[in-house]
């Protein structure tokens, strides 16, 4: 059994290059924050202690599941300073991880390595590092003559800095593990530099009292991108798509253009499922097996049973059971609930209603807040008048109803099972069970009509 280790990941940065009124720590990759990436992954790589440190109010500490442990930073700048504010939430023994929130894709297993490395050779200290990425920006590693590390020479601010550390390719991709009592001792003889307290500068001070910084290098790319600007989220989200689309594709999803589909890091998606080009899973969404989704369709936050056909449509908060068909240019909104083999078809809007089992709504239709049976046709462009101006009122219409196109339902109302509408009704009381219901004037001709106009017909 390897010893319990603490792990504390940073996530209290200024993140200024991003021009964003959002914590850096919270845009998403894939739909889920940088910050939870890495939490889950300090998680699955077994972390007795997960410490979060955040700033007071930026809203970081909230997304985050109860077992962690909040520290905020309210004093100071820099890593060192994040570091610092995690002291007493840390503890004074045993190994310390140290995490980068701005590196959402490192990987448990890569976080397991580094804790194996750094108990195998005994050291105080030791830093993942690659050689794989470009360089540009982030912290070099010195080594000295022994392959011992040094120090770390940062690069974010070029000037001063000696030509041959700017052409060490080795980096620093900011995770780390440490011996928290020496890790601690030394961060209190670290000072500040460009107004921050550097984590890096520990180094040295480890060095200097004769115990060794060991280094573990990694050729594991994602787990080594930085995210400093949006071009770096860029780089990093479409690395972890591509990553997400192949675990898709390997589970039995058959991903179909797969440079124009997004599907979020929590969305579930079954077998014999075909993506087509142009769609986007986002959210807490699960869809089925054998479910043929697109093209181009936006489905959020929604359930999908198995077998749902569903193209060029738009999904938010909906359940859609088995075998039902949506679109062409479907829109379900919150609270939509359409039965098993129900059809929603073009053109038709759905909000908190339930469409009972083999129900149509094939054509331009508002349905709101509605509650339909089951085996009912509705006729081209029905409408709910559901809001009074003032009030939300229920629509219900019953079992194997048919209604003529154009029929309004001005709510709230109740056509019964079996019933008929009359097209072009706007049906404000009750229809009973088997009747039809007819609510619009005769029509009246007006014989000689164009000839008293003094117009010819043509
Ligand atoms: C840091 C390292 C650099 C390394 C790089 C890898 C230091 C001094 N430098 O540089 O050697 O190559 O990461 O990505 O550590 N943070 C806080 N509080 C703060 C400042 C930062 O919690 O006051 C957090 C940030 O949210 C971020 C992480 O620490 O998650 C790293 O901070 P950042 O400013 O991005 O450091 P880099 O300049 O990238
Ligand atoms: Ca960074």
């Amino acid at each position: 059994m390897p010893e319990p280790f603490t792990v504390l990941v940073m996530a209290a940065g200024r993140g200024t290059r991003m021009h964003s009124e959002l914590p850096k720590v919270l845009h998403p990759v894939c739909g889920k924050p940088m910050v939870e990436w890495v939490i889950g992954a300090a998680c699955d790589a077994g972390a007795g202690k997960v410490v979060c440190i955040t700033r007071p109010g930026d809203g970081v500490a909230e997304g985050l599941p109860d077992t962690v442990i909040v520290a905020e930073q309210t004093e100071g700048e820099g890593t060192g300073a994040a570091i610092l504010a995690a002291r007493e939430a840390t503890g004074a023994v045993g190994t310390v991880v140290i995490l980068s929130g701005d590196h959402p894709l490192v990987s448990s297993e890569l976080i397991s390595e580094l804790v194996a490395s750094h108990a195998s050779k005994g050291a105080s200290a030791t830093i993942l590092t690659t050689e794989e990425l470009d360089p540009t920006g982030y912290g070099r590693i010195v080594r000295g003559a022994g392959g011992a590390v040094e120090r770390i020479v940062e690069t974010k601010h070029t000037e001063g800095v000696r030509p041959e550390h700017l052409a060490l390719r080795e980096i620093n991709i900011g995770s780390y593990a440490f011996h928290a009592p020496d890790l601690f001792a030394a961060l209190d003889e670290v000072g500040t530099e460009h107004g921050e307290r550097y984590l890096t500068g520990v180094f040295p001070v480890i060095s200097a009292t004769g115990r060794r910084v060991g280094a573990h290098a990694t050729d594991d790319v994602s787990s080594a991108m930085g995210v400093n600007d949006r071009a770096d989220l860029m780089d990093v989200d479409a690395r972890a798509q591509r990553r997400l689309l192949e675990k898709h594709a390997r589970n039995g999803v058959t991903v179909l253009g797969s440079d124009s589909i997004r599907v979020d890091a929590d969305v579930a998606v079954g077998p014999d499922t075909t993506l087509w080009p142009g769609v986007t899973l986002r959210g807490r969404t699960s869809v089925g097996s054998a479910c043929e989704v697109g093209p181009h369709t936006t489905v959020t936050d929604s359930v999908l049973g198995d077998g749902v056909a569903v193209r060029h449509s738009f999904l938010d908060g909906a359940i859609v059971e088995d075998g039902a068909t949506l679109g062409p240019f479907a829109y379900l909104r919150p609270g939509a609930r359409i039965g098993p083999r129900a059809k929603i078809g073009t053109f038709v809007e759905v909000k908190n209603s339930e469409i009972g089992a083999h129900t149509k709504v094939p054509h331009l239709s508002y349905i709101g807040d509605a509650d339909i049976g089951e085996n009912t046709n509705i006729g081209a462009g029905n409408i709910t008048a559901n809001y009074d101006g003032q009030n939300k009122h229920r629509t219900t219409i019953g079992s194997g109803v048919k209604t003529s196109v154009d029929t309004s339902f001005v709510a709230p109302v109740r056509v019964g099972d079996g019933a008929y509408t009359g097209a072009g009704s706007v049906i404000t009381e009750d229809v009973p069970e088997g009747a039809l219901g007819m609510a619009r004037t005769r029509q009246t001709n007006i014989e000689g009509y164009a000839q008293r106009k003094g117009g010819e017909p043509e």
